[in-house]
């Protein structure tokens, strides 16, 4: 309990091929894959991590058919809506982050509200990246520094690591300390690519909507075995 992540981000995958499995429809399993993200949310208060990041939906996952994206797109808003009273029971404040604006009006209009009505919640916060991809923010990022040097208020040599973070969307959030992808996929599929720079990554065959909490504790003990030298030597660490 002493070493416990400060933030941990989840690719949350394998809902499709879990689905299949059963003999059915790939919507099967994102209905399941709400059941893990409680589970995860869950233990991430009861531990006492502060932060927890899950990939819910990437600015290439619009490519999928139609009826999918239609489909975890309600989804999202059903349980969003479902989960606002939980979350202000336990204290949990919900961000998202990505291109939200383009996300349908109906999904931000309840995103919009359960961020708003839970933004004083301080236990922990939970944050869905939602037609996020970590290209289209560190583009967003450089143009948004590019106009302050326009403006006069920036110059190119001022630019530096702090001024680049704090211009992404995680700006007032620590970098994850631990990345979990389910499903046995080892990629990181355009996902907080700057703010994963000397994050610990844990990868599991489990599927998504089998992950539970103890998948979660797993990981977590694993990321404690493991020594975080951040570029420098083993005797400077221990020392
Ligand atoms: C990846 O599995 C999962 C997604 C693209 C969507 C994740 C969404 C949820 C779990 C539902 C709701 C989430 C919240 C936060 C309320 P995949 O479809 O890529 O699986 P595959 O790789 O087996 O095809």
């Amino acid at each position: 309990m002493k070493r416990l992540p400060s933030h941990i981000a989840v690719i949350m995958d394998g809902n499709g091929r879990w689905a299949k499995q059963q003999g059915q429809p790939r919507v099967y399993g994102h209905r399941h894959g709400v059941e893990s993200v409680r589970q995860v949310t869950e233990a991430c208060a009861e531990l006492g991590v502060p932060w927890l990041t899950l990939y819910a939906f990437s600015t290439e996952n619009w490519a999928r058919p139609r009826t999918e994206v239609d489909a975890l797109m309600s989804l999202l808003v059903e349980t969003i809506k479902q989960e606002i009273d939980t979350l202000n029971k336990n204290n949990i404040r919900l961000q998202a982050i990505g291109d939200l604006a383009q996300l349908p009006s109906s999904t931000l209009e309840a995103l919009q509200f359960a961020i708003d009505n839970t933004a004083a919640n301080d236990r922990m916060t939970l944050v869905l990246a939602l037609n996020y991809s970590a290209r289209w923010e560190m583009v967003r990022a450089a143009r948004l520094l590019a106009q302050r040097c326009v403006d006069g208020q920036l110059t190119p040599d001022a630019i530096d690591e702090q001024s680049f973070a704090a211009a992404l969307t995680t700006a007032q959030m620590p970098d994850p300390e631990l990345l979990i992808r389910t499903s046995g996929e080892l990629r990181i599929s355009n996902f907080l690519l700057w703010q994963l720079a000397y994050t610990e990554l844990y990868f599991t065959q489990v599927f998504w909507p089998e992950f539970r909490k103890t998948h979660l504790y797993r990981a977590i003990l694993d990321f404690q075995g493991r020594e975080r030298r951040f570029g420098k030597i083993s005797e400077q660490i221990s020392g």
